[in-house]
């Protein structure tokens, strides 16, 4: 998110110039439940307050609106984060801040979900390589896996992996920014980063020690291979092309920028090793558990997120440890 600040405070200035809405509508889709929902409304609500200060104008009032999956625990956002968020405001921080309303939206962002030309600023960060489902053809009808031994597009997958994970990305995409087109006023913006790929037969580098715990497992008997071999990760990781073919196509958005960098898998390579491996060991539990629990049950995520942590200490030591992200700032076309 610091990676994506300037960015986001261009965008925020440029359209607060262009449009000097009374009111600012906000939605941060795929918000999560943690601190990071409420530090990118800050974020925006100062570049707003900024922009709106350079040209003399009076403070804005915000409707904030926190998107996520319906199971997503907005109980911990709103009790743990909204008290201090609201306390901020009203003391000002050294900004005067307007009135700021803040809601859920619980609902699938592959979908409406909100009113026509409601919004004027749509953000999103690390959400959108998550697919509304696994591709469906990755197992063929006679119930045959396509994607035997993997987790996700890796170099021993048959071309057809690939040609259906990116299907699905496609399929998917268009829904999400058809949806936010009818939700987005004319000339409102879009600010969306997530995990995306240098070339389209790229494998992910952070689903490869998890590939290989679990391969191990099968091997000693731990997990069934059969549950593996059906098993396939819903995310896709698009290249800088396929966003702009898709954005394109849709044909409702300008591009503005399209930019990538890189982010550590630990985020801070300059703290000792043991503390990365703990922290990224942390956060891919905490983003993945889930949906290994379903596939491979509860008993195994234990030993599957020990040997997780032996197999990521060498790429961390070796520094080849980094996540690669896409940056992208749109308009919406009049
Ligand atoms: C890794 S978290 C990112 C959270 C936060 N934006 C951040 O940057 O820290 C990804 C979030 O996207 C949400 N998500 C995934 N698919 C979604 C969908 N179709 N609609 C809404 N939210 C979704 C997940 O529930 C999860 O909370």
């Amino acid at each position: 998110m610091a990676k994506a600040k300037q960015v986001l405070e261009e965008s925020i200035r440029e359209l607060y110039e262009a449009l000097k809405p009374k009111c600012l509508m906000l939605a941060d889709m795929g918000c999560g439940s943690g601190p990071n929902a409420f530090l990118v409304v800050s974020e925006i609500m100062e570049a707003m307050n900024e922009a709106c200060k350079n040209l003399n104008r009076p403070v804005l009032e915000f409707g904030v609106f926190l998107n996520d999956l319906p199971g997503n625990d907005f109980n911990a956002l709103f009790l743990q984060f909204l008290p201090s968020f609201y306390r901020q405001i009203e003391e000002g921080d050294g900004c005067n801040f307007g009135p700021c309303f803040v809601s859920a939206t619980p609902k699938s962002f592959y979908g409406r979900a909100f009113p026509t030309q409601f919004l004027h600023f749509v953000h999103s960060s690390f959400s959108l390589h998550w697919l509304s489902q696994v591709p469906k053809g990755l197992v063929t009808n006679e119930g045959v896996a396509l994607n035997k031994g993997n987790i996700h597009i890796a170099k021993t997958s048959p071309p057809g992996v690939h040609k259906e994970y990116y299907k699905q990305f496609e399929m998917d995409f268009n829904v999400f920014l058809r949806s936010r087109a009818c939700e987005v006023v004319h000339g409102g913006r879009m600010v969306l980063t997530f995990q995306g790929r240098i070339q389209s037969n790229d494998t992910n580098p952070i689903l490869e020690p998890i590939r290989s715990a679990l391969h191990d497992m099968v091997l000693e008997g731990v997990i069934d291979e059969e549950k593996l071999d059906m098993f396939n990760m819903p995310c896709y990781f698009p290249t800088v092309e396929e966003v702009k073919q898709s954005v394109e196509a849709e044909g409702s958005f300008t591009l503005n920028k399209l930019e990538t960098f890189t982010v550590d898998w630990s985020v801070d390579e300059t703290q000792n090793l043991r503390d990365r491996v703990e922290f990224v060991v942390k956060s891919i539990r905490s983003v993945m558990e889930s949906l290994f629990t379903s596939a491979f049950g509860k008993a195994a995520m234990k030993d599957l997120f020990l040997r997780f942590k032996d197999k990521v200490e060498e790429p961390l030591a070796r520094q080849t440890s980094q996540y690669f992200n896409l940056l992208v700032s749109m308009t919406r076309r009049a």
